[in-house]
């Protein structure tokens, strides 16, 4: 029986995604792998960070960052062996960092064994691990439904003289969820990962693996323009986040629930009203559904305040929260709110209530790299070009140092580096003063105060473009102020207390009285006097 009055670790952890195609590479062809990611472990230990979240490292053509996967249980090649996983999970764990994976239930390759099996024959053992449909009278597809990645989501085989159907690519059949085989196969996966030694999973596009068996044709979508990329002009009512689903999900959480403190996080799409649904009730489901409010909110403090708040009311007694200011389908936040204001945003992330995640590179304030066309890998881009979708520039490779490569290969790198000279993590390691400094002095102190972590958070009135909160824990309280303009503002907090950190990292543990003015983009801590 858990002690339920302690926090579990990764309601305390900070958790930091990876793409590690981008992180480090150790045999110079360009690709991040895990060789070089091991390489990189003494960094995670000094930033402070507590988990890393892998994007698909399993057997894959990498038509789409991995996420096509052929093999669930290898490791691809291009990043390495099973020997280096398992030698990264030990380290891991003697480092004490935990380690989550990324599960992709929800589709394979058209090059996993299961499939070229189901498409062999209607006669196959495994002919309906996929979803076959029949043409539409007119020989046309089944229904209206679309890929995410553009055009029909059902694809012809010459074969089986039938439709099968993909969220995303053609070469990403999804598969059957409404069979029970295949459910069970894929709760083998994710048995034969945490036998190994993971901490948990973040499940890809949980919310889309069962679609409606009557094939009901979608809506359009109302607030569709122009501008709306194409894929996006009908709405998803009868392919996402339908009952069934849940049932999946409380299953792969029954997974989870063998093994000893393992977490499961999800990729639920969707607005905040529906994400307590992806709790669970009397039957859990996942720990961490990710939330994007940070990222989809216009970074003023009204709409902030708004946000912030309409995602605490959206949870369900007893659900932990969760913050993503970033990720591989994300566009990098530093490049939307400015540097000034990313130092800011670090210090609403790892003061919030609710377990942080952040990308690599978020955290010296990496920015959107240009692509130029003919080095275009995404195909969300390739398929759906026009729209500004292209993720490629959120993927660039981690740039560890100056020179032209950043320290990242010896070889040509798989996207194109930005200006290295500008931001690199050597630089911003000897920089007491960077972002990265900033992100390590707050993750310190999120460690060292229970009241960051484990503390109720108390709204504050947003005034003067200044949000604030508090956070409160056993008698401690720590008042946080962020003005969010390039201006110096007035925030008006009564009392006294010590000045705790500044988001400019000049001043710190000093006395503080109420009202004090913040600097232009200013933010602080303030632990109040008891
Ligand atoms: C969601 C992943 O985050 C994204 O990168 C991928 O393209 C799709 N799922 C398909 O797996």
């Amino acid at each position: 029986m858990k002690r339920r009055h302690h926090k579990e670790w990764w309601q305390r952890a900070v958790i930091y995604e990876i793409a590690p195609i981008s992180f480090q590479d150790s045999n110079g062809d360009g690709n991040g792998d895990l060789p070089g990611l091991l390489r990189r472990l003494e960094y995670l230990e000094w930033l402070g960070i507590d988990a890393i979240w892998l994007t698909p490292i399993y057997r894959s053509p990498m038509l789409d960052l991995g996420y096509d996967i052929s093999d669930f249980c290898a490791v691809d090649p291009l990043f390495g062996t099973l020997e280096d996983f398992d030698r990264l999970v030990e380290t891991l764990h003697a480092r004490d960092l935990r380690l989550i994976l990324d599960f992709v239930p929800n589709h394979t390759s058209d090059k996993h064994t299961w499939f070229r099996g189901s498409r062999s024959s209607r006669k196959h053992p495994k002919s309906d691990w996929y979803i076959w449909e029949e043409p539409a009278a007119n020989g046309g597809p089944p229904n209206n439904w679309q890929s995410r990645f553009g055009g029909s989501a059902w694809e012809w085989d010459e074969v089986r003289e039938q439709y099968y159907y993909h969220s995303f690519l053609a070469q990403q059949p999804d598969l059957n969820w409404r069979n029970p085989a295949v459910r069970e196969a894929l709760r083998d996966v994710m048995r034969f990962w945490l036998r190994r030694g993971v901490d948990g999973f973040r499940v890809d596009a949980s919310a889309v693996l069962i679609k409606d068996d009557l094939l009901r044709d979608n809506p359009p979508n109302p607030k569709a323009d122009a501008r709306t990329p194409p894929p996006q002009r009908l709405e998803p009512v009868f392919t996402d986040d339908r009952r069934e689903t849940m049932d999946c999900i409380e299953e792969m959480r029954a997974v989870i629930d063998e093994f000893d403190d393992c977490v499961i996080c999800g990729e639920v799409q969707g607005k905040t009203d529906r994400i307590g649904h992806f709790y669970g009730n009397d039957k859990p489901r996942l720990h961490l559904p990710l939330n994007f409010a940070l990222l989809d909110t216009q970074w003023e403090p009204f709409p902030l305040q708004a946000n912030i708040d309409a995602y605490y009311k959206a949870l369900p007694e007893g659900a932990w929260p969760d913050w993503v200011i970033g990720g591989h389908d994300k566009r990098r936040v530093a490049g939307k709110i400015g540097q000034p204001q990313a130092r800011i945003l670090a210090m609403l992330l790892l003061t919030l209530k609710g377990t942080p995640f952040f990308f690599a590179g978020d955290e010296i304030g990496m920015e959107p790299v240009s692509i130029p066309p003919e080095r275009v890998c995404d195909p969300f881009e390739k398929l759906v070009g026009g729209f500004g979708l292209n993720r490629d520039p959120e993927r660039s490779p981690m740039p560890w140092d100056a020179s032209a490569l950043g320290g990242f290969t010896t070889g040509e790198p798989w996207l194109p580096l930005g200006d290295t000279s500008q931001r690199n993590v050597h630089q911003q390691m000897q920089d007491p003063k960077s972002l990265l400094s900033l992100y390590r002095e707050l993750i310190s102190l999120r460690r060292r105060e229970p009241a960051l972590t484990r503390g109720e958070l108390r709204p504050v009135r947003s005034r003067n473009d200044i949000f604030s909160f508090a956070r409160t824990f056993k008698g401690s309280e720590f008042l946080i102020g962020l003005n969010l303009v390039h201006e110096p503002r007035e925030w008006e907090w009564q009392g006294a207390g010590t000045l705790l950190v500044s988001t400019h990292l000049d001043r710190k543990e000093q006395p503080l009285k109420g009202p004090t003015l913040l600097r232009a983009d200013e933010g602080l801590i303030v632990e109040l006097a008891s």
